[in-house]
C-alpha cells in the first residue's frame, strides 16, 4: 500500500501502540493514557468499525500516524462539534514532513470513509496553516468557528470543516422484481 517515495503506508495494529505514542499523546499528557486509548481502539473502536488508524513507516520506523473516528456528541449547539464521523490526529514526524505523507495517511483514511458515509468533518484551530491547506486540497470547506472538540471546551479560533465527498459508494439499489 505505498504511495510512491521511501515510505510505506499501512494499516496500524496494537503491536505499534509502542511507536504510536509519541504521535498520539497530546502535549502535557501522559503517555500511558494515550496507550491505554490506543489499546481500548484496537480491542474496542477498531472492531465495531468506529474507528480507522492508519500509519506510515520507513526502514528506520514509524513516521507518521493518522486515525478517522465516528464521534457521537451526547450534546448540541452553535459551539458544539455534530455527531459524525471525522478525522483525528495526522501527525507526521519532523523531518519527514512536505514529502506527502500527510496527504498520502488522508488519501488512504477518506478511501475508507468513503465505503461509510458522504460527509467527513474536521476541526483544527486557526493558526495550524499547514493542516488547513492539506485538508482544502481534499476539498474540506470551512462552515463553522468557535467550535469545541470531543475533549476540549470551545475556543474562539478552533474551526470546523466539512467535505461532501462524491465518492461516497452508496449501496446497490435492490434488484428489479421480474416478472
Ligand atoms: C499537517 C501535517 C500532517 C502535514 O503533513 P505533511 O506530510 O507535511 O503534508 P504533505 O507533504 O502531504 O503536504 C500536503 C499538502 O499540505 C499542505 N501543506 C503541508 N505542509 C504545509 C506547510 N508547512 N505550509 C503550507 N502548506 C502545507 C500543502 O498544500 C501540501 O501540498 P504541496 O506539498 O503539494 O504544496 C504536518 O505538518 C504535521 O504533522 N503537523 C503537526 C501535527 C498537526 O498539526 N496535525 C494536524 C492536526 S489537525
Amino acid at each position: 500500500m505505498s504511495d510512491g517515495g521511501s515510505y510505506r503506508v499501512r494499516l496500524a495494529t496494537a503491536a505499534d501502540i509502542p511507536a504510536m505514542l509519541e504521535f498520539q499523546t497530546p502535549p502535557g499528557s501522559e503517555p500511558q493514557a494515550t496507550a491505554d486509548r490506543l489499546a481500548h481502539d484496537f480491542a474496542v473502536r477498531v472492531p465495531a468499525d468506529q474507528t480507522f488508524l492508519v500509519l506510515a513507516e520507513v526502514a528506520e520506523g514509524v513516521v507518521a500516524v493518522a486515525r478517522a473516528s465516528w464521534i457521537e456528541r451526547p450534546f448540541s449547539g452553535p459551539d458544539r462539534i455534530p455527531t459524525g464521523w471525522y478525522l483525528q490526529g495526522v501527525r507526521v514526524a519532523e523531518g519527514w514532513r512536505r514529502l506527502g505523507i500527510g496527504r498520502a495517511l488522508t488519501k488512504r483514511r477518506l478511501e475508507w470513509l468513503d465505503k461509510r458515509t458522504d460527509t467527513v468533518l474536521y476541526t483544527t484551530t486557526a493558526a495550524n496553516r499547514p493542516s488547513i491547506a492539506l485538508h482544502r486540497s481534499f476539498g474540506f470547506e470551512q462552515v463553522a468557528t468557535g467550535v469545541d472538540a470531543p475533549a476540549a471546551p470551545p475556543r474562539a479560533d478552533r474551526l470546523l470543516f466539512r467535505c461532501q465527498r462524491r465518492g461516497f459508494e452508496r449501496p446497490p439499489p435492490p434488484p428489479e422484481i421480474l416478472s
